[in-house]
């Protein structure tokens, strides 16, 4: 026995796999397993579509943290990075990117790994991103939830190792927005108090991008939706300035 509304949600997950989803930056539809998170609005894809094609950097490897449908992964891969490792921690998420892979050309590109964080791959490599969730947990998480709630020790965590993989020269790329400080869930900015005080990377650029509303017919609560944007954090290892400086 199952309420209606997860039989509403089952087939509305069915309808998404089976009839795919077109993202405005891929060049094919994505089609996401039950469970998984794929984005509904598309602006900060855009934002790293276009620093892609400004990306001066060596496209040999990159890592993707919090792979989901595999949209971050599919833009380095049509911006020519040879290879992508992506991780995951929803088994959901890694299962449907795969069968949806298959044995093709791309399945050889992008290594998955159903893992937190950056699950085993110890090597350096010269980009690694990372969309986050966006908000911070305020009840216990399941599911899908961590695609949408951070825990206390997300940020750190992730920074902590992010410091030993990135390669000199490398870029730390972070999705992120302004959605918890306009619905007033934190004043709190995990990449800004990074910033500050972790010692870790510096910010090289930092792009924004207002947020059209989702949909026209859910205007109720979303009051605040015209005030959301997107965020592009571009960041870099100190070590890196400090040798340009001797260098020149
Ligand atoms: C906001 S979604 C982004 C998904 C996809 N990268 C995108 O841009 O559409 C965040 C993803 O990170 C995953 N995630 C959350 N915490 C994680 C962790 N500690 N390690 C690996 N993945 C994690 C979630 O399951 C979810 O798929």
């Amino acid at each position: 026995m199952l309420p209606f509304t997860q039989i509403q949600g089952l087939n509305s997950a069915w309808q998404w796999y089976k009839n795919g989803i077109s993202i405005p930056v891929l060049r094919n539809k994505i089609h996401p397993y039950y469970g998984t998170y794929f984005p509904t609005r598309f602006e900060h894809l855009i934002l790293f579509d276009n620093w892609l094609k400004h990306y001066k950097g060596s496209k040999k490897t990159a890592i993707d943290v919090g792979v989901g449908c595999g949209v971050l992964s599919l833009q380095m891969i049509q911006h020519g990075f040879q290879k992508v490792f992506a991780t995951d921690t929803n088994p959901n998420a890694i299962v449907g990117l795969a069968k949806h892979m298959g044995t093709t050309k791309l399945s050889r590109k992008i290594e998955l790994s159903h893992a937190d964080l950056f699950g085993n791959y110890t090597k350096q490599t010269e980009l690694i991103v990372f969309n986050p969730p966006w908000l911070p947990k305020t009840h216990e998480l399941n599911g899908i939830d961590d695609a949408i709630y951070y825990s206390d020790t997300l940020f750190e965590d992730f920074f902590t190792q992010a410091k030993t993989r990135l390669a000199p020269g490398g870029k730390l790329v972070l999705i992120f927005s302004n959605l918890a400080q306009i619905t007033n869930a934190t004043t709190a900015h995990p990449i800004e108090y990074e910033l500050a005080h972790g010692n870790r990377f510096q910010l090289e650029k930092k792009y924004t991008k207002s947020v059209k509303p989702a949909s026209s017919k859910t205007k109720r609560d979303q009051h605040w939706r015209s005030l959301e944007n997107v965020e592009l954090w571009i960041m870099t290892r100190p070590e890196d300035t400090a040798l340009h400086n001797q260098n020149n």
